[in-house]
Formats: C-alpha cells, sequence, structure tokens
C-alpha cells in the first residue's frame, strides 16, 4: 500500500523537531533519497537525463515523490541538483555520468564573474519552482516539503575547479591569492542561494536544506574568514521566511563551534563524530544526522547497531531529526534502507511517552 495515502491534518514532525519540540515520531529522511538507488528512478533515466528531468515539473515531482512510496520517511525533498540555479543564469554546466557537475570554461577571472548574474527564479528557474507546487499539493499534512541549495563554498568549488575535485586546490589558491575576486563571487553566489531559497519557501518548501558539502576541506580559521559571513547572512535572510533552515556540511566536526553561531535552525552531522558529543557542542540547536551512510552496506545486525547508536546518542530528547550522516551511496541495497528504517520505528514505539 502506498505510504502517501494514511492520514491528513497533521504538523510535519520535521518541522516540530525542527523548533525542538516534541513528536513522538523520530522524523526521519535520507540524504539523496530521491534517485540513485531506487529502480524505479532508473527506469525513469533510461529515457531522460538528469537535466531533463528537473525541467519537467511533472517528472521532477513524480521522481521527489517515489521515495515516499516505498519508505516510511517524514519528508520529500524536491528533485534538482545543487547547480540548478547557476543553468538557470546560463552557465554552461554539463552532468557527467559517475563524475558530477562539469563546468567549461571555469571562474577564474573577474570577468568571468559577469557570468553569474543575478537570479530571478520565476523567469530562470520555473520548474523547479513549479514541481515544489505540485509535490506539496500531493504530500499529505504531516509530511514536510524540503527545498535546498548548495551553499556558496560548495557552488564556487565547481565553477572554479571546473568539476569535481580532490584537494580544491584552484579553489583555495584564489581564496588566498586573490581575496578581492574570491570575496565577490562568494558575494555573488550568496545573493543568488538566498533568493533561491526564498522563492522555494514561497512555491510551498516547507524546510531548506543548505549544503556545504566540501567546506570540510577547510581549517577553521579560513572557514570563519573566506565563507562564514556568507552563511551567516544567507541563514538570516532567509529565516525572515520563517521555514526553518537546516545547515549541512561534510566533515564539518572541526568546524562546529563556528557553525553554531550560523543561525541555523537544524545542524547536520556528518558521520564522524558522534552525535551526543556534536550536540553538545553545539548547544540549543536541533540536530540531523548522523548514520555513516556505508554502513548501510553491511549485514543487518550491524546496521541495526548502528542505527540505534545514533538513536541512543540522541536519546529521545526533542530536536533530533534522524538521517544519514551524507548522501545515501548509489549501491545500498533496499532491504537495508527499510530495515534501518524499522529500527527507528521500533525505536520510537520501545521510547514513546
Ligand atoms: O551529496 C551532497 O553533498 C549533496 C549536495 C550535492 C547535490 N549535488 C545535491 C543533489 C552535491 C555536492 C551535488 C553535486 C553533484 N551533482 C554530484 C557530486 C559530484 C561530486 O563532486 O562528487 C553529482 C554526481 C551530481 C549529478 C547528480 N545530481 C545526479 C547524477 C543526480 C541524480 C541521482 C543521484 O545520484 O542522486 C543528482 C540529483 C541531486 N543532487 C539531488 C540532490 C539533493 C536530488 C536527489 C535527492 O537528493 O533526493
Amino acid at each position: 500500500m502506498s505510504t502517501l495515502a494514511t492520514h491528513t491534518g497533521y504538523e510535519p514532525a520535521l518541522l516540530k523537531a525542527a523548533r525542538m519540540e516534541s513528536t513522538g515520531r523520530t522524523p526521519l529522511w535520507i540524504m539523496r533519497q530521491a534517485g540513485r538507488v531506487l529502480p524505479e528512478y532508473r527506469k525513469v533515466r533510461e529515457k531522460h537525463s538528469l537535466l531533463d528531468i528537473c525541467r519537467n515539473p511533472e517528472l521532477a515531482a513524480s521522481v521527489t515523490l517515489q521515495p515516499l512510496e516505498r519508505f516510511d520517511v517524514d519528508a520529500a525533498i524536491v528533485f534538482a541538483d545543487i547547480v540548478t540555479p547557476l543553468v538557470g543564469v546560463g552557465i554552461e554546466v554539463e552532468l557527467v555520468e559517475k563524475v558530477g557537475p562539469v563546468i567549461d570554461p571555469p571562474v577564474r577571472s573577474r570577468g568571468d564573474l559577469e557570468r553569474l548574474r543575478p537570479l530571478e527564479p520565476e523567469q530562470d528557474v520555473p520548474y523547479m519552482l513549479e514541481a515544489l507546487r505540485l509535490v506539496r499539493a500531493e504530500l499529505p499534512d504531516e509530511k514536510a516539503l524540503i527545498g535546498f541549495a548548495g551553499a556558496p563554498f560548495t557552488l564556487a568549488t565547481y565553477l572554479i575547479e571546473g568539476g569535481p575535485s580532490r584537494n580544491y586546490a584552484a579553489t583555495k589558491a584564489m581564496m588566498y591569492s586573490q581575496p578581492d575576486l574570491w570575496h565577490g563571487l562568494m558575494g555573488r553566489l550568496s545573493g543568488m542561494v538566498k533568493t533561491y531559497l526564498l522563492a522555494q519557501a514561497a512555491a510551498g518548501a516547507q524546510a531548506l536544506q543548505l549544503f556545504d558539502s566540501w567546506v570540510g576541506w577547510l581549517s577553521r580559521r579560513d572557514y570563519q574568514e573566506y565563507v562564514f559571513p556568507y552563511t551567516r547572512e544567507i541563514l538570516s535572510a532567509v529565516k525572515a521566511a520563517g521555514a526553518p533552515v537546516i545547515h549541512f556540511a561534510t566533515g564539518s566536526g572541526g568546524l562546529n563551534e563556528v557553525i553554531r553561531e550560523s543561525g541555523a535552525d537544524v545542524v547536520g552531522l556528518d558521520w564522524r563524530v558522534p552525535l551526543d558529543e556534536a550536540w553538545a557542542s553545539l548547544g540549543a540547536v536541533a540536530v540531523q544526522g548522523n548514520l555513516d551512510p556505508a554502513v548501510l552496506l553491511g549485514p543487518p545486525e550491524v546496521v541495526r547497531e548502528q542505527t540505534r547508536d545514533v538513536l541512543q546518542r540522541a536519546g529521545g530528547r526533542p530536536g533530533h531529526i534522524f538521517n544519514l550522516g551524507h548522501g545515501i551511496l548509489p549501491q545500498t541495497p533496499l532491504d537495508n534502507v527499510m530495515h534501518m528504517i524499522d529500527c527507528v520505528r521500533e525505536w520510537d514505539g520501545a521510547h514513546a511517552s
């Protein structure tokens, strides 16, 4: 039976948890839950490219809803990519199979900044906003709709490197050697991300996640100087729209002391840090996470043990959203995903107040 057609009339548990209210049920979703692991998604991909799916609101909406048909998750995340707003302003991005976004030519000079004109969401990414509206209309009241954007640093790495990178050498070289250019680029990207997230909230996204996927490669001092002011500015502008913001960064354990000042409602934890220790260092914010996605490649008893470990560290405190500590890996067996979710629900059942 579809999990979509169950009950109506409830505020999503995820939104309550984002406000640190108790929920009676641990809200759960899975980063990169739409796409990659689902056979029904792969079927769609046989006929359509990734960007085709994004540009077709009906198709994007149906792919967004696919994981909810299969799994007992508490949220849908709109199907798009972090490069969607870049494509919207006319940057030439190719999404290369098994590689990721490739941008040729890359952004390396002051003149290149002109390629990053301000985003006008209704003109530049209307399909994305329409997909949000379509999903919101279909989604039961108790499920949250999440919008998202890549954070300026993570977007800057693709623009400067021209694609995925191992060490972000060109990005860091620009940061250190041409700080004016760096700040010019970050300023433009921040404007874009802010406008993009606000448009998503207006189109029906009830929570917004900012993915700063590669910022864990920076030292704390560089993060603080070259990146954090933009994050804080985006979050304060977006929070004014009323949708809670989840700030997620990979490898961010060393940065939590700074991130705790970001104004995020929810801090996404990567799997490297024990949840209870990270939460203690963050203070009074909600947290999301943080099972290692690779655990789902192990046997069911390890999935169970490690899922329960995350839950025990959260200790049933209000403000925990269960998730992986980064995106689900494409080769993950679906049975293990089901098993992880069952373990969370079983734990909820045993600890219901
Ligand atoms: O994983 C993260 O850190 C999340 C942030 C992020 C997304 N895209 C969000 C996303 C990042 C860093 C990207 C860049 C990107 N885009 C990569 C990674 C490359 C690298 O540098 O390692 C890749 C492979 C793409 C292309 C892409 N985007 C594909 C092939 C797909 C569809 C199938 C899949 O593999 O997930 C996407 C969709 C996408 N990118 C979604 C999101 C949130 C929507 C799917 C979902 O999360 O439910």
